[in-house]
């Protein structure tokens, strides 16, 4: 299940059957999903979605990472109903599982944002839209039933970006959500083997292209271009002033950043590595969650993101301390495969196992999933089973 050059962090993958049963469900997991979506989406468009940066041993890790944990279920509970619902910054959601920030949705599926946030509001799933979205945040809007927070990349052309925080909160969106972890682009060498650019008629829609900007350079080019890297924690103020918006910092890591960002008064954090895609070898999410839970100290919400792919991976993330996770590549997996119905089905799934694991752990509630839920002895880091 993770990248396929390295089979050994997934050993039983290969002999798992993905034959239809007598009555035709072939897709049932989220990487039933991955492995339907592959042929579906033009190669490099592919490493793009798939790949990371470096030797992507931190992508591969984020996988790898929930499968150190071992639950402890309880027994004899009465788990006739199972609530997954929770709140994210006040507003209720029907499961702690959100749609991550993914750039760039059209090249998976032609109607890519519309289609996600049509699946995330029939789910009530949170869904955070990216800076680099391919449909108007405004369209994306109209058709969303559920909350929307907003992605933001701060550009070095400051007055784009303010356009992009005032258009948020006049479409309703609910929170700003600010990358923190992409000052520059991480090397993705699958990207640059490629030589990877966008294919013709597919843009960013919510921002013009600057005339510097050919359509056909290189993505990774095109971002870092407009992308400042020397934002720093002094820029926040100027964010704040310019909205009532809620601010999220995405791609945090640290006690040390965490604690700061609690002390301006961010409303929350994302414990993300960027999928893998940023710095190569940098910590686990997972890894980091429990110190960034520890440092803000209830000051603000703690989400977490990065190789979620099973519902008992959700159950592992709360039981550390996470409100709840965001999920990236599984959800345009599902876009790939069949539009808005394959990404409500990704969400489904998870809501599903999610259940599941709630039930049969004795836990009929995410108020009743806490540190208890994990035995106390990860088994040894990144260790195939
Ligand atoms: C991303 N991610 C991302 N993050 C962000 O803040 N803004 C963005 O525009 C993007 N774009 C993007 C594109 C693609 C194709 C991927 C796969 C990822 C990172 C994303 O929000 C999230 O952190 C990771 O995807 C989480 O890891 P998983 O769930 O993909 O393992
Ligand atoms: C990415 C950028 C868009 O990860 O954040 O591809």
């Amino acid at each position: 299940m993770s990248v396929d050059e390295d089979e050994s962090f997934a050993p039983g993958a290969g002999s798992v059957d993905r034959s239809p049963g007598p009555r035709g469900r072939s897709l049932v997991t989220l990487d039933d999903y991955r492995v339907a979506a592959r042929p579906l989406v033009e190669p490099s468009a592919w490493d793009y979605v798939d790949g990371g940066s470096g030797d992507e041993t931190t992508l591969r890790e984020n996988e790898a990472g929930y499968r150190r944990y071992r639950l402890r279920p309880r027994v004899l509970v009465d788990v006739s109903h199972c609530d997954p619902r929770t709140t994210l910054l006040g507003c209720p959601v029907a499961l702690p599982v959100g749609v991550a920030p993914t750039g760039f949705q059209g090249l998976v599926s032609p109607e890519g944002e519309l289609a996600c946030a049509r699946a995330a509001g029939e789910v009530g799933a949170l869904m955070v839209v990216s800076t680099y979205a391919t449909a108007r945040l405004e369209d994306i809007a109209r058709v969303a039933r559920g909350p929307l927070w907003l992605q933001l990349y701060v550009f070095r052309d400051r007055a784009t970006s303010e356009d992009l925080v005032r258009r948020a909160e006049a479409a309703g969106y609910r929170a700003l959500v600010v990358t923190v972890d992409a000052p520059v682009q991480g090397r993705r060498v699958r990207d640059l083997r490629n030589a990877f650019a966008l294919p013709p008629g597919l843009a960013a829609a919510n921002f013009p292209q600057a005339p510097s900007e050919h359509p056909s350079a290189e993505l990774g080019e095109r971002v870092a271009q407009r992308v400042d890297p020397a934002l720093t924690w002094d820029d926040l103020a100027w964010l704040s002033s310019l909205t009532r918006l809620p601010i999220v910092l995405k791609g945090v890591l640290t006690a040390e950043d965490a604690a700061r960002a609690a002390e301006l008064g961010v409303a929350a954090i994302v414990v993300s590595n960027h999928g893998g895609r940023q710095l190569d070898g940098s910590v686990t999410p997972l890894d980091a969650l429990p110190e960034v839970v520890a440092a803000v100290a209830g000051r603000c919400e703690v989400l977490v993101d990065g190789g979620v792919r099973r519902g008992s991976d959700v159950l592992v993330a709360l039981a550390l301390g996470a409100r709840a996770v965001l999920v990236g590549r599984p959800v345009l997996w599902g876009l790939a495969v069949s539009g808005a119905e394959g990404a409500r089905e990704v969400l489904s799934i998870l809501r599903a196992e999610l259940e599941t694991a709630m039930a049969l752990s004795g836990r009929p509630d995410l108020a009743s999933v806490d540190a208890n839920l994990l035995h106390p002895a990860p088994r040894p880091p990144y260790h195939p089973l």
